[in-house]
């Protein structure tokens, strides 16, 4: 586990995350709408989910959903797609924890990174992800379809000193 995650205080929200049903996307949709200014349809959640390497995750706290999680898996990276908490319970730490997970899904020596675009101007996201020890590494031009606006390519990569351990091995049983 990384440094700045060992390093959060205890008395954070602590979650049980685990993978993503079909009876979890009401719930995640409604985050979704509550934390972006162009939300995913449900139709592009399904789209996502039902390709052979993208993955689902939500965060629950008292069965209840509090962040979730879509990521692509190749061999080289992970590749976050997308990634919300909800906003009543932001600042507990519930991005880390979620953050945690996908660390546990690196090996140094074969997927060795993981990536995400971010919007230009979604600074709490780049402040999050910089916490984490990811580094913005490319400026990608009019990558949104929808304003037009720019990202940043951010990258975590593996610290070779660290041994990886994922409490969630294997690949997800996927309902979509
Ligand atoms: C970005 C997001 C996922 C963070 O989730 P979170 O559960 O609130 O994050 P955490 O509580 O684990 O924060 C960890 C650290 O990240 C940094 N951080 C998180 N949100 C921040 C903010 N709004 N401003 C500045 N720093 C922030 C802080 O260093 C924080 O530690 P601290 O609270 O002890 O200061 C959440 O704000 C969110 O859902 N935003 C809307 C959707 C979004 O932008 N998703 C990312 C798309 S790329």
């Amino acid at each position: 586990m990384s440094v700045a995650i060992a390093e959060r205080p205890a008395e954070l929200t602590r979650v049980h995350i685990r993978w993503m049903i079909r009876r979890d996307l009401h719930d995640v949709l409604g985050i979704e709408r509550a934390g972006f200014d162009h939300p995913w349809t449900e139709g592009e959640f399904l789209h996502c989910l039902r390709q052979r390497n993208c993955i689902g995750m939500v965060a629950e706290q008292d069965e209840r959903i509090v962040g979730y999680m879509l990521y692509e898996l190749s061999k080289s990276r992970l590749h976050l797609l997308n990634f919300a908490v909800a906003p009543h319970v932001r600042r507990t730490g519930i991005g880390t924890q979620m953050v945690g997970k996908l660390f546990g899904k690196l090996h140094t020596h074969r997927r060795g990174k993981i990536t995400l675009a971010v919007r230009e101007r979604n600074l709490p996201a780049q402040l999050f992800f910089r916490a984490l020890d990811f580094k913005a590494s490319k400026v990608l031009r009019n990558y949104y379809e929808d304003s037009g606006e720019d990202a940043f390519l951010m990258e975590h990569h593996a610290d070779p000193d660290v041994e990886y351990a994922d409490d969630m091995p294997g690949e997800c049983w996927n309902e979509f």
